[in-house]
């Protein structure tokens, strides 16, 4: 598989979004809520740099039920912490058509936080269909279907430690099970 973004860069990149948030929540508490389950990796590397008390949430959204294209978006918030007046940082693996982040903010909107930003591992170039962008990304990436570091295909390759390219070549050789 073709690697796009090497384990060492990750790394580097999940430093300098630490050190931005830094930047702007100084010490002040923040409520992460993640979007399982591509973001798993990202939390696990980001929580572990960061110095403010920190809250962590799960909220499971799926969207693309296995395929290579976008279907109906299912929001699971049952396990949400209470976010009312609360600074909330919401994560995702990547930015693509936006939709995902722009479903979430909004229910989160409803919860009353004090302030929602958001931050995803990677954005890609020229597929958004809303105006909303995000506040970070730690890469941005050209539009490729990509793998690794929390982000599958059919729910594999979230383990590698770095970003590849699946091509279709990829998706003819068997799966590992
Ligand atoms: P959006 O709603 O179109 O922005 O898509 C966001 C979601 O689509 C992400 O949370 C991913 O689960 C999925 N997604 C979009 N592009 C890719 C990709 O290249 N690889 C794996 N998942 C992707
Ligand atoms: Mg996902």
């Amino acid at each position: 598989m073709k690697v796009l973004i090497r384990e060492e860069e990750i790394h580097d990149g999940i430093a300098r979004l630490a050190k931005q948030l830094h930047e702007h929540y100084g010490d002040s508490p923040l409520t992460i809520v993640a979007i399982m389950t591509g973001s798993l990796v990202m939390l696990a590397d980001l929580i572990r740099r960061l110095e403010m008390p920190v809250r962590i949430s799960l909220i499971a959204v799926s969207s693309y039920r296995g395929k290579m294209t976008p279907g109906e978006l299912e929001i699971d918030d049952s396990r949400m912490l209470d976010i009312r007046g609360r600074d909330v940082l919401l994560i995702d693996d990547i930015f693509d058509t936006g939709n995902t982040l722009v479903e979430v903010t909004a229910r989160l909107q409803k919860l009353n936080p004090k302030s929602i930003r958001t931050a995803v591992f990677l954005r890609k170039e020229g597929t958004s269909k809303v105006t909303q962008r995000p506040d970070y990304s730690v890469f941005d990436i050209p539009n490729a279907f990509v793998v690794g570091y929390g982000l599958d295909y059919e729910d594999l390759y979230r383990n590698l430690p770095y970003v590849g390219v699946l091509e279709e070549a990829d998706l003819k050789q068997p799966l590992p099970h």
